[in-house]
């Protein structure tokens, strides 16, 4: 072949050859090594080689030569003159249709396959897909897999309670971490809810649901490792018995948590949402605890905030408050 060719005909002679547009078809996408392309191929390189010869005697084709290797790409047909010219418009003619060649669908996906081998292998690969991973790289058909390995690291065979649970967001954090949770509301349809949203268990894991009062447990003395009450005591119209309360259902050394809102002014929120009082004021909850017993009361506030809908013409408008945690340890014993 005379490189590169003025004559159309020896032009369309040149890329008048499936493997050649195939050729073409892919080092337009990249730069590939031989070897590469042969794999994108699925093609001997020996038999691809003769091809490239072709091509390269005829200027189509690009050489960059890396240490022992060589990179082929697509030359800049549109910059060249005479023959090159005439192969550019040849080329920009026929590139729209190489879906049309059977093998060609095959071609790109092997493609994208070596060179996220090559990626792989140089390590920039997960530095390109970091943001996008969690929807192309994660399909767990349960997330089983991830819990037992978290709560694997973890004492097991705890029991602890969510305390005026409602739909359990709680429980559902726990639950993968121990061996019992007891769900407690005085309102028997959160606490269906909140074992629906419980489903499927994580293995070895027993939930139980009882109805009760938070000055009135349904637990039996020191049945409890732990509990949390979240967004629960500021619906109670005193602290006092429901913190002797959980101070009760704790074993000696067992924790309490709680995560309760700052005082607002949100009048709203009571007839809404059936809030009692607009938040409560942390001093009081960390005298309550200590007056019940609990040891280590710290007091951290968080850097959530409580979002409820705001009710109104504006189905986005949101409150935002500010949210505190309450951490306290029953003693143990002497
Ligand atoms: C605001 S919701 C909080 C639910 C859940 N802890 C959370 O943070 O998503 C309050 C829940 O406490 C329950 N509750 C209110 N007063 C209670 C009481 N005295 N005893 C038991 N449950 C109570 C309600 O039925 C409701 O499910």
């Amino acid at each position: 072949m005379i490189a590169p060719p003025h004559d159309p005909a020896l032009a369309l002679k040149l890329l008048c050859d499936p493997t050649r547009l195939r050729i073409l078809g892919l080092v337009e996408r990249a730069e590939l090594s031989v070897g590469e392309l042969a794999r994108a191929l699925e093609m001997a390189q020996s038999r691809v080689s003769n091809h490239l010869r072709v091509l390269r005697e005829a200027d189509v084709l690009a050489e960059r030569h890396a240490g022992r290797t060589t990179w082929l790409s697509l030359a800049p047909l549109d910059a060249a003159p005479g023959g090159a010219a005439l192969l550019a418009r040849l080329w920009a003619a026929l590139r729209a249709d190489l879906p049309a060649l059977p093998e060609h669908r095959a071609d790109v996906e092997r493609l994208e396959r070596v060179l996220a081998e090559r990626a792989a292998r140089s390590g920039e690969f997960f530095d390109r897909v970091a943001g996008e991973w969690d929807k192309i790289g994660v399909d767990f058909a349960t997330g089983q897999a991830r819990q037992r390995a978290a709560a694997a690291l973890l004492a097991r065979e705890s029991v602890v309670a969510d305390l005026g649970c409602g739909t359990g967001w709680y429980a559902r954090a726990l639950a993968p971490l121990c061996s019992r949770v007891v769900l407690v509301d005085r309102s028997q349809a959160m606490l269906d809810e909140a074992l629906r949203k419980l489903e499927p268990l994580p293995p070895g894991v027993r939930v139980e649901a009882r109805r009760g009062e938070l000055d009135a447990l349904p637990i039996v003395d020191g049945e409890l490792d732990g509990a949390v009450a979240g967004l629960v005591l500021h619906h109670l119209a005193e602290l006092d018995s429901a913190v002797r309360e959980i101070h009760r259902a704790l074993k000696p050394g067992g924790r309490v948590a709680i995560v309760e809102l700052a005082p607002h002014g949100e009048e709203w929120m009571r007839e809404a949402l059936g809030d009692r009082a607009l938040g409560l004021d942390p001093r009081d909850v960390l005298r309550a605890l200590e007056r019940a017993g609990f040891q280590h009361v710290t007091l951290e506030s968080l850097e959530d905030r409580y979002r409820p809908h705001v009710p109104g013409d504006d189905p986005e408008a949101r409150a935002a408050l500010p949210l505190y945690l309450v951490r306290a340890c029953k003693p143990a014993r002497a």
